[in-house]
């Protein structure tokens, strides 16, 4: 398995170049399709040979087919990342976050690659299972173009599963921190901008009471678990959700940035996000069965990491 050739779309992003870096560090090498939209060159060790990186947009259906040639595996994390911004402008969103999952399985096909890793949300689960932990089981409840384009993206993955033997591993990602998220936009993670936003003393704003919570996971925990599903032998059926069963307000997690940047700005309340989701919290027993974890990171650990402290 070592040395071969991972393509991986979206590959310029946080999670992406993350897990850039495990995979060369494995032996494999990589290809990246990546629109650049808020996925940065910089990310990326690009002197490295096993590197390489097609930018382009995952909703080019031709595009799509020509980067699959030659890989073993594919692991499909381009998409519009922001809940928000799928609330605001569904249509575009639509474009990478549904059609771009449909040409990822268009192009293994006619490639031949079967292994494909894909990064779906809890938000597919919307607010069931609401203050319990949520179990894969639970019944889906998309509340969001975001949550339904990734729910879509599933069924698609699982059709291509029975039809035409792919072998998808599909995540279901909780809330995911650490170093190159992006904290640009207004659209992005809420610890990239609270920690920058900390540092440099500028004022933060808590959409809702700040008691929402999220299962927060770092992003070296995530990628260890990516690489074994591009790597396994085999792939068991059904999505597995990603996260440390743990809940954090966002209050208890501005106190734990407090105490890595030693202060913090003036905060301030706006009405809660619509379609945000109240609670979340992953039950990761599957996970647990068919993955190795490890010792994961504590959140006080990980924003020293992202704040380069
Ligand atoms: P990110 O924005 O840093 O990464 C997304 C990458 O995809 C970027 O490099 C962007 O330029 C690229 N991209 C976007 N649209 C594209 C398109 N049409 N064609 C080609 N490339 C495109 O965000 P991230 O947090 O690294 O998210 C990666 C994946 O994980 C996404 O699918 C996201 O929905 C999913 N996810 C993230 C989280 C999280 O907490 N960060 C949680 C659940 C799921
Ligand atoms: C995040 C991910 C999404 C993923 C989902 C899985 C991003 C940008 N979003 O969505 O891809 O599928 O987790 O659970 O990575 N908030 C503030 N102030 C801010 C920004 C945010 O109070 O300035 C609040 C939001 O209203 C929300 C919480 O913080 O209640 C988390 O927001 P956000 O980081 O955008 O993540 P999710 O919407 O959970």
């Amino acid at each position: 398995m070592a040395d071969s050739l991972v393509l991986v779309t979206g590959g310029a992003g946080f999670i992406g170049s993350n897990l850039v870096d495990a995979l060369l560090a494995k032996g494999h090498s990589v290809r990246i399709l990546d629109d650049m939209s808020t996925g940065k060159r910089s990310n990326l060790p690009m002197d490295n040979p096993k590197v390489e990186l097609i930018e382009g947009d995952v909703a080019d259906a031709a595009l799509v087919t020509r980067v699959m040639a030659g890989c073993s595996a594919v692991v499909h994390l381009a998409a519009v990342a922001s809940v928000q911004a799928s609330v605001d402008d569904p249509v575009r969103t639509h474009q990478s976050n549904f059609v771009g999952t449909l040409n990822v399985c268009e192009g293994m096909r006619e490639a031949g690659i079967k292994r494909v890793v894909f990064a779906s949300s809890a938000a597919v689960y919307g607010n069931n299972g609401e203050g319990e932990s949520i179990v894969e089981d639970t019944p889906k409840a998309p509340l969001t173009p975001y949550a339904s384009d990734k729910l879509s993206s599933e069924y698609y993955l699982d059709f291509y599963r029975r039809q035409h033997g792919f072998e998808p591993a599909i995540f279901r990602l909780f809330n995911v921190f650490g170093p190159r998220q992006d904290p640009s936009s207004p659209y992005s993670g809420v610890i990239s901008i609270f920690s920058e936003r900390a540092v440099k003393g500028l004022p933060i704003t808590i959409f809702g009471d700040g008691e929402q919570t999220r299962d927060f996971i770092y992003v070296g925990d995530l990628v260890q678990i990516l690489v074994q599903a591009v790597e396994a032998r085999q792939v068991e059926e059904g999505a597995v959700n990603v996260g440390l069963n743990k809940a954090t307000t966002l209050k208890q997690m501005l106190e734990a940035l407090s105490e890595v940047v030693g202060q913090l700005p003036p905060i301030s309340y706006a009405p809660a996000r619509s379609g945000d989701i109240r609670h979340s919290r992953a039950d990761n027993t599957r996970l647990l069965q068919r993955f190795t974890l490890g010792e994961t990171t504590p959140m006080s650990v990980g924003l020293a990491r992202l704040l380069g402290r």
